[in-house]
């Protein structure tokens, strides 16, 4: 029986994939090369540092390891600066109502993000008391597809990996749930995230009973 849900924060209750798309993008520029859409795709779920070296070698500029934190500290001011101005207007059609509806039917929420500044963005859009439990960026050390931001996240709801639904809109974040032995909800295109045991184009087409089937 499934007892909980894991979310994603990121391009599945707010959409921040965008932000960091943007960002990234500026940095790339400013170095002197682009990087296409396609390409970001393989950045979502992906550590800030990780992202960086993924751009840095589809440019095939090679940086020191003191280049790269300034880097990725330039980028992720820019995020910052963006991140702040959001409001609860951001989240993305239907998280809300599907984060309620999970609370009304008794089972457990957990936020399950990469992200170091999660916690910025759930306070900005107010949704932080709709979380039994919330593991990110700063809590974990392997990175998605590694299942270590999931199974902490069961463990502190007090519930077993395979009791868990993941909600997922990276290929490596369906990866990291199939890896934990949780079942996925990919959040966005069926070819994209084949690996998903189901796959919706936002929380606004999910719903308790197409959980329960899963
Ligand atoms: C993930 C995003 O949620 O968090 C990635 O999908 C991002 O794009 C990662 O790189 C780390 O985020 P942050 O906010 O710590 O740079
Ligand atoms: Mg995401």
């Amino acid at each position: 029986d499934i007892k909980a849900c894991i979310f994603d924060l990121d391009g599945v209750i707010v959409d921040t994939a965008v932000y960091h798309y943007k960002a990234w993008k500026r940095l790339a520029n400013e170095l002197g090369f682009d990087f296409t859409e396609e390409q970001n795709e393989q950045l979502k779920g992906v550590s800030r540092v990780r992202s960086l070296q993924l751009i840095l070698g589809w440019g095939g500029v090679t940086k020191t390891e003191a280049e790269q934190t300034e880097l990725a500290t330039r980028k992720n001011d820019w995020y910052v600066d963006m991140i702040n101005q959001m409001t609860p207007a951001e989240i993305l059609p239907g998280a809300l109502d599907f984060l309620e509806a999970c609370r009304a039917a008794g089972l457990k929420t957990a936020l399950g993000s990469a992200s170091k500044n999660s916690m910025t963005i759930l306070n900005k859009v107010g949704i932080a008391h709709l979380f039994d439990t919330i593991v990110d960026g700063n809590h974990v050390s392997a990175p998605k597809p590694d299942p270590e931001v999931f199974l902490k996240g069961a463990e502190a709801l007090g519930v077993s990996p395979t009791e868990c639904v993941v909600f997922e809109d990276a290929i490596a974040g369906v990866q990291a749930a199939k890896n934990g032995g949780m079942k996925a909800v990919g959040i966005g295109s069926p070819e994209t995230l084949s690996q998903a045991d189901l796959v919706v184009s936002g929380l606004d087409k999910m719903t308790i009973e197409k959980l329960k089937e899963l």
